[in-house]
């Protein structure tokens, strides 16, 4: 059975206490940590930079997972990594030499995220799967939280499930296919039945007064699908 992982995004939480906030989101059962750095440039939004992971990495020992927003990426990579990121990823728009920011990524003790923008091609994933530990789709345009899922990105998440079903089954190696932008109680089912396995959510989570029941609940939408798999 598929390990279904959540992943919220403390976009949508309060940031005058957001050790609080990923202490509380991390008891209620969060699996990683996702953390939305924007650059008022590559996308049209300001958000947070490697001191704020500093900050927040001894309050929880989860994977964080750093979706880059950035252009360019490579300047700002080490120093996430030195900040304690698990996770990074980038969208390959920011990078003028996307095989190099996978390996400096690595290089630097991080899983390698690549993420595809709504009308971005998954042709980009065609020469570098050696190096890609993840694959990002985003299910709205990147930007802010608390808009509506893009339906066509369950088209893009089957086609990326068949890429990374077809990798592992030549290497053997393993590759998270993560979904970023409204999912919901509502969706969850369904698009994990088009091959997510890891789930941002930022809204969803933060916006409820209670996050340990809508985590529960989340994860009894999963398990549904789960079954049938
Ligand atoms: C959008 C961000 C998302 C966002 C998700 O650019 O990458 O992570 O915070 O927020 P919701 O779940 O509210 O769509
Ligand atoms: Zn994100």
């Amino acid at each position: 059975m598929t390990q279904f992982r959540i992943s919220p995004s403390i976009l949508s939480a309060d940031f005058s206490r957001l050790g609080e906030e990923v202490r509380n989101v991390v008891a209620a059962g969060a699996d990683w940590i996702h953390f939305d750095v924007m650059d008022n440039h590559y996308v049209p939004n300001l958000t947070i930079g490697p001191v704020v992971c500093e900050a927040l990495r001894p309050h929880v020992d989860v994977p964080i997972d750093v979706h880059l927003m950035v252009r360019p990426v490579d300047r700002i990579v080490p120093d996430f990594a030195k900040a304690g990121a698990n996770v990074i990823s980038f969208h390959p728009e920011g990078s003028d030499h996307i095989d190099r920011t996978l390996s400096l990524i690595r290089d630097h003790g991080c899983k390698a995220g690549l993420v595809f923008n709504p009308a971005t091609s998954l042709s980009y994933l065609d020469y570098v799967m050696d190096k890609v530990d993840l694959v990002l789709i985003m299910s709205v345009n990147p930007g802010f939280g608390g808009q509506s899922f893009i339906p066509e990105a369950l088209v893009k998440l089957r086609e990326a499930r068949k890429r990374i079903d077809a990798y592992n089954e030549k290497t053997g190696r393993e590759i998270h296919l993560e979904v970023d932008g409204g999912v919901k109680i509502e969706n969850i089912a369904e698009i994990a039945a088009a091959g997510a396995d890891t789930f941002v959510a930022g809204s969803a989570i933060f916006g409820h007064h209670d996050y340990k029941t809508i985590i529960a609940e989340m994860r009894a939408e999963l398990a549904k699908v789960g079954q049938q798999a």
